[in-house]
């Protein structure tokens, strides 16, 4: 195997797996990222959950390898396709491949989140991810909510495409929203629009049994009633609200299917205040309790998704550096301040959720490896 140093002034080259021509490939290097289905595997063997954080820039892969690192817990790094145009391909990969350097104890899987499209996966593949979500709840333009038969079609496209190269497959069925308004959340640009009713808000669990078994997904997005962004409940959540009882029927159903929740940010009243008392406005809001997704990762759910809780922590620590000392203007004085406080946020994730304590276990694999196990 060539080995790569991190000093190197060209990395080496190697056939890439499908754009026909040379360039430098992490399934080659020593430190590689690994294919996420290996997490949720041993998550599944020992019984707890994975949150999966995204990412746009350096500081937020920094904050997650620094919490993964104080608490040795296997990471899924995640990016939404705005994240990928934000930050570009190149610097995300590089980035990427810079963390597997830093922390080789430490296995790192990096997933497209919300693809639009057979194409958005094909092209997240060609660029190293190790695993890429098909969204096929919605149509291509990431708003209109799509047939079952378009789903499955555009989702066993993607496996069709992944599994050759070890590349993870999540999916999803039933369409993310709120159970209050039928309404997705636009906030972040991808999501159900218009008015939506509960057979299409809810995943219902004999039609996952149909879609886990044709398509053959490494994870299943399901569909409870949450929402992305931090408007997700008017009040505390209970079950009328929060449908955590599909997660358990369709557990029942699919034991050994890895469930995914999105929309999982518990939104933390303490980091609502901070952003309100250093200027910000917020109205108030609820999101998933913490308990509530200890209850599901009891009933199979293996990887959480976490967004809007980072992003609130960073937007938190900034404006008390601004509000504080107006007079500064490196953006060091607040960048700090903002990647340690979503370091703690993702610290305090990865220990409630289970996965502190694991990365050391996990035995790394490399997609061209794991790709033998779905032949
Ligand atoms: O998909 C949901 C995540 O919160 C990503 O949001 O599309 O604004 O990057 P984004
Ligand atoms: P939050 O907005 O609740 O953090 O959800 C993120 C998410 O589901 C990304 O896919
Ligand atoms: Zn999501």
């Amino acid at each position: 195997m060539a080995v790569y140093t991190p000093f190197q002034a060209q990395p080496p080259t190697f056939h890439n797996r499908s754009l026909g021509r040379d360039r430098p490939c992490h399934q080659e290097f020593p430190v590689p990222l690994v294919p996420m289905r290996i997490l949720l595997d041993h998550a599944a063997a020992n019984s707890y959950g994975l949150a999966a954080f995204n990412v746009n820039n350096m500081e937020q892969i920094q904050a997650i390898m620094e919490a993964a690192k104080e608490t040795d817990s296997p990471v899924i790094v995640q990016a939404s396709r705005g994240a990928r145009v934000y930050s570009q391909d190149a610097y995300l990969r590089h980035l990427m491949l810079a963390a597997a350097e830093l922390y080789p104890n430490i296995p790192i899987a990096m997933h497209q989140d919300h693809g639009n499209s057979p194409k958005t996966c094909k092209s997240a593949i060609e660029q190293n991810f190790t695993s890429v979500m098909m969204d096929g709840s919605l149509a291509e333009d990431g708003k209109s909510p799509a047939t079952y038969d378009y789903n499955v079609q555009v989702t066993a496209d993607v496996v069709k495409a992944a599994h050759p190269v070890g590349v993870s497959v999540e999916g999803e069925l039933g369409c993310l929203g709120s159970l209050e308004s039928g309404e997705g959340e636009q906030e972040d640009g991808h999501g159900a629009v218009g008015k939506l009713d509960h057979s299409q808000l809810l995943t219902d669990p004999a039609q996952a049994e149909d879609f886990y078994h044709k398509v053959k997904v490494d994870a299943l997005a399901v569909a409870i009633g949450t929402s992305h962004g931090a408007y997700k409940f008017s009040r505390k959540p209970d079950g009328a609200v929060l449908a955590m009882d599909r997660i358990i029927e369709i557990h029942r159903r699919l034991p050994n299917c890895h469930m995914v929740m999105h929309g999982s940010s518990s939104v933390p009243q303490e980091i609502q205040d901070m952003i309100n008392k250093y200027g910000g406005k917020m109205k108030q809001t609820w999101g998933v309790p913490v308990e509530e997704i200890q209850l599901g990762i009891k009933h199979g759910v293996r990887k959480v998704n976490v967004d809007t809780d980072n992003r609130m922590a960073i937007t938190a620590a900034i404006r008390k550096v601004f509000a504080g000392t107006p007079e500064k203007f490196d953006p060091r004085d607040y960048l700090k301040p903002a990647r340690e406080s979503m370091q703690a946020v993702c610290k305090a994730r990865m220990i409630s959720f289970g996965q502190a304590g694991n990365a050391g276990k996990i035995k790394s694999v490399t997609c061209k490896e794991f790709a033998k196990s779905y032949s």
